[in-house]
């Protein structure tokens, strides 16, 4: 083989190579068909009189006390979605996270086997600290796989 045809076959082959690995690069970061959107911002409910059906399966749910006592443990429950969103191989929660205010409080993280269902409890204690002006807010953060990461977040009295 001459000089000039080997350096054309080895241009040609990396380049074939080179398209090859990006495309399974791509297919390995997106396995799925998802909108890429949903995974681009935080997404929340826009209207709560009317969600829509993404909303209704996606949008964290919390249920807390409305007012509390600093110092004094309670219970915040979040489940994703109003009814439970599904958990399977191919679709579902990655994990669910409470922040207090900014800061980061407590995660929990689940598996795509579907053992467990995309729902958790955190016993909280507030300090007087945690909430100068006697309001803290509660944000619930989840990741599904293929619809992005969902937030809500509540306000709480503390007394
Ligand atoms: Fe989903």
């Amino acid at each position: 083989m001459e000089r000039r045809s080997f350096l054309k076959a080895a241009a040609a082959g990396t380049a074939i190579i080179g398209s090859a690995g990006k495309l399974f690069a791509a297919e390995q970061y997106f396995p799925s068909k998802v909108d890429p959107a949903l995974f681009e911002n935080i997404n929340r409910v826009k209207d709560p009189a009317r969600k829509t059906p993404l909303e209704k399966s996606h949008a964290p749910v919390i249920t807390a006390p409305e007012k509390v006592t600093a110092g004094e443990p309670f219970i915040v429950e979040i489940s994703v979605g109003e009814v439970l969103h599904g958990m399977g191989p191919a679709h579902w929660i990655e994990y669910i996270e409470l922040n207090i205010g900014n800061e980061p409080a407590a995660r929990a993280d689940f598996q795509p086997k579907g053992y467990a269902s995309p729902k958790t409890s955190f016993l909280v204690t507030l300090h007087q600290d945690a909430a100068p002006s006697g309001k803290v807010t509660l944000v619930a953060r989840q990741r599904c796989n293929l619809h992005g990461y969902w937030e809500t977040s509540r306000d709480l009295t503390v007394a």
